[in-house]
């Protein structure tokens, strides 16, 4: 498998096998770091990481990641960078692809990542747009491999807003690697209808599904994996809280919701999580609307079922897999 020089932008642009190849990459890298094994195989290499948007876990990872894998790495925040103000994405593209060897990119537009790929003659990797967040996917895929010892074939329920960059983003995976992907939610957030048909066209091919339902008791049935995000993501404003907190209320992942997914479920989350009090966004919400949990209740998210920080964790082993292998 090749992957030397390809962005990584969305799993759409992804082969099933491709991206298979960089889940048993990551997995291999993972046993290999736990072992002490060395893999600086990048020795000398530079990458530049632009972020818009706020991070933990992807900044970290892409950062650990570069130094296990021998690369020096140079932080650019909005404010601390000419691009967007002073220069265009185009030429900021081109300048960083004369000193560094990858780029990443967290932020808006996909359309965004996209021109800075276009004008990159480097790897550009997206930590996230508004549309989609695939390297949070692999991680997610490996997780699940882990879990189960297999990925094919799973249901993998998501609850929440399914039109934004995590539901894009799950729909996409479970097409393309022959899961069941349901989105377990209010109409008004179902995910982009062009989007749901190209995605049927690849479980067609893959042996996957893809459904679109209101009702809990249906969606939830039989899942293997439970998944939820925030309900209101980086970048949108307050306003839409109220909105959102009425229409998504319902299809909060509770105990109850994972006793009718059955005694197998695992609860998933990409994090950061609103489910108790301890973030100032979680008191202000608790003032405003007098709600202690939002997306997943204390109890679910501690409990045995929940495999949230495996999958943090495996944002870095992932991220890796991906710069070892497109570098
Ligand atoms: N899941 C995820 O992308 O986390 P960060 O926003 O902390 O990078
Ligand atoms: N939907 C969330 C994902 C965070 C990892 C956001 O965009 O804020």
């Amino acid at each position: 498998m090749d992957l030397k020089g390809r962005d990584f932008l969305t799993l759409l642009d992804y082969e099933p096998e491709e991206i298979e190849y960089l889940i048993d990459l990551a997995k291999k890298l993972k046993d290999d770091k736990k072992n002490g094994v060395m893999h600086d195989v990048h020795r000398g290499k530079n990458i530049a990481l632009i972020f818009e948007k706020t991070s933990t876990r992807t900044r970290c990872s892409f950062e650990v990641a570069a130094h296990d894998l021998g690369m020096g790495v140079t932080y650019l925040d909005p404010k601390g960078s000419q691009i967007g103000q002073k220069e265009s994405i185009a030429d900021t593209a081109r300048v960083l692809s004369r000193m560094f060897d990858g780029i990443e990119y967290r932020g808006y537009g996909q359309d965004i990542v996209k021109a800075l790929a276009d004008y990159s003659d480097v790897p550009v990797w997206n930590g996230l747009t508004n549309e989609y967040h695939p390297t949070q996917l692999l991680a997610d895929l490996l997780t699940i491999k882990e879990h189960f010892g297999r990925i094919k074939g799973l249901k993998w329920v998501y609850m929440g807003d399914a039109r934004y960059n995590m539901g894009n983003s799950i729909m996409i995976a479970c097409s393309k690697m022959g899961m069941d992907f349901t989105a377990c939610t209010s109409s008004k957030y179902f995910p982009d209808e062009e989007l749901v048909n190209k995605c049927r066209r690849y479980a067609g091919q893959s042996g996957g599904s893809i459904t679109l339902t209101e009702n809990i008791d249906e969606g939830v049935k039989d899942a293997d994996i439970i998944y939820t995000d925030v309900w209101v993501s980086m970048g949108e404003p307050e306003e839409v809280w109220a909105e959102r907190i009425n229409a998504l209320k319902p299809y909060r992942v509770t105990m109850d919701i994972m006793k009718k997914a059955g005694a197998s479920a695992i609860f998933m989350h990409c994090l950061p999580a609103y489910h108790d009090l301890g973030t100032k966004v979680g008191l202000d919400i608790k003032e405003k609307f007098g709600m202690e949990e939002l997306e997943v209740t204390n109890e679910v998210f501690e409990s045995e079922r929940s495999v949230v920080f495996d999958e943090a964790e495996n944002r870095m082993h992932t991220i890796k897999a991906v710069m070892y292998a497109t570098l």
